[in-house]
């Protein structure tokens, strides 16, 4: 079924909204609205996406009425070098709106994968567009089963629940929590968002991780954020890095 929207309208009278059946992604449908002069806030919510854009420049499944998938145009004054922070205050944000809508505890896997367990069930983008960012968000809502090649690797809350979970309360819940976690790092900066990051997160100390670099994989324990929200590791030599961007993943026991 299409989403309903009532609920959403109600909540957020003024919000401008649009709703979209069909589109290549949510993100240029987003980026032209930015840049036609839209408000700050505007959200754009497709029932499905042709061209799904992920992060590195991968495709994000986006199954019809099945899924979340949000794009909203922000404008909150923050200098271009925020966006990293903001992707990870939006992986708070759903992380949140996870837990109240559909009561399951998420991980968040830095920059900001949301997780339940070890797979992921949401994914966020940030692009810049002019003096906006837009910040897209996918969350796999109803989804009774990913692709093969997705499903070791990701998962859905109606797989993870084991029942199906109204998309329309996610919304609503998403909207308030976007709002908030956009104001704690316009309003107090990047500290706050980033300890809370740190606190919800059990990727960023401690962990034994190898992460991508350059197409080589490094191997090292997780030893916390930088000021900028950039992660460090402690490699096996003692030394330590700063990984600027690359996909972590926990390192599995032998046995
Ligand atoms: C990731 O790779 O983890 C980021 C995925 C972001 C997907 C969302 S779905 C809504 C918005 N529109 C897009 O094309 N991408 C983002």
């Amino acid at each position: 079924m299409p989403l309903d929207l009532e609920m959403l309208r109600t909540a957020f009278p003024g919000r401008k909204i649009v709703w979209l059946d069909t589109c290549e992604s949510t993100m240029t449908e987003g980026a032209r609205l930015a840049r036609e002069g839209c408000p700050s806030g505007t959200v754009v919510i497709a029932e499905e996406q042709s061209a799904g854009q992920g992060r590195y420049r991968r495709q994000w499944h986006s199954e019809r009425e099945s899924g979340l998938y949000v794009s909203i145009v922000l404008r909150l004054g923050l200098p271009v070098e925020s966006a990293r922070v903001l992707s990870m205050a939006l992986g708070l944000a759903v992380g949140e709106t996870i837990a109240r809508a559909a009561d399951v505890r998420c991980d968040l896997r830095w920059p900001n994968d949301v997780l339940i367990g070890d797979k992921k069930c949401a994914g966020i983008l940030v692009q810049v567009e002019g003096d906006s960012l837009i910040a897209g968000i996918g969350v796999n809502v109803n989804h009774e089963s990913l692709p093969p090649e997705l499903e070791v690797k990701a998962t859905s809350l109606r797989v993870a629940c084991g029942r199906p979970v109204s998309r329309e309360m996610l919304l609503l819940h998403l909207l308030g929590t976007v709002d908030s976690f956009a104001r704690m790092l316009a309003e107090g900066g990047r500290e706050p968002v980033l300890k809370m990051f740190a606190r919800n997160s059990t990727c960023v100390s401690g962990k034994r991780v190898t992460v991508e670099q350059g197409g080589k994989l490094i191997e090292g324990v997780t030893d916390g954020l930088d000021p900028s929200g950039f992660l460090y590791l402690k490699k096996p030599d003692g030394t330590r890095i700063t990984i600027l961007a690359g996909g972590v993943r926990p390192v599995r026991d032998a046995n």
